[in-house]
């Protein structure tokens, strides 16, 4: 269970990056708030259940990936809703993607580097 979670985690994290790096995220709002949702649920499922045993500088990186995610969530959100003007939007694209990317990359560390 714990590791389809943290798959579904992953697979729903790539959907949001490759809709961001596509800059489709207007276009397919639908499955970007949705990812967004889900990621944030699966992401606490994880939380509380990797937690156990964790390495070294796990609570202070995954402290700082669910900050950068909320960031991530927050920006797909407002770029779905598709108010902003467009040299708004693509800074907001542009922010949320690099916050994607070290999103992904933190995760990825420790669910298959660090333990
Ligand atoms: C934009 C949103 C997010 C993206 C792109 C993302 C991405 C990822 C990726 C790629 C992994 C590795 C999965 C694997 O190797 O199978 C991961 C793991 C994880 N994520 Fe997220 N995530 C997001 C949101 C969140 C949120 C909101 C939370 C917490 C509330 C969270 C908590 C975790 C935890 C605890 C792990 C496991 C780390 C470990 O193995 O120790 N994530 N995430």
């Amino acid at each position: 269970m714990t590791n389809a979670v943290l798959y579904i985690h992953l697979g729903l994290g790539l959907v949001l990056l490759g809709l961001l790096a596509a800059g489709r995220v207007r276009q397919y709002r639908g499955a970007a708030v949705l990812s967004g949702v889900l990621l944030a649920l699966t992401g606490a499922f994880n939380f509380m259940t990797r937690m156990k045993g964790a390495p070294a500088g796990w609570h202070a990186l995954i402290g700082i990936k669910i900050l950068l995610a909320l960031h991530v969530i927050t920006m797909v959100v407002l770029l779905a809703r598709g108010t902003a003007p467009a040299e708004k939007a693509a800074r907001w694209r542009k922010g949320a993607l690099v916050s994607a990317v070290v999103t992904v990359l933190i995760g990825l560390y420790y669910s298959n580097i660090a333990r």
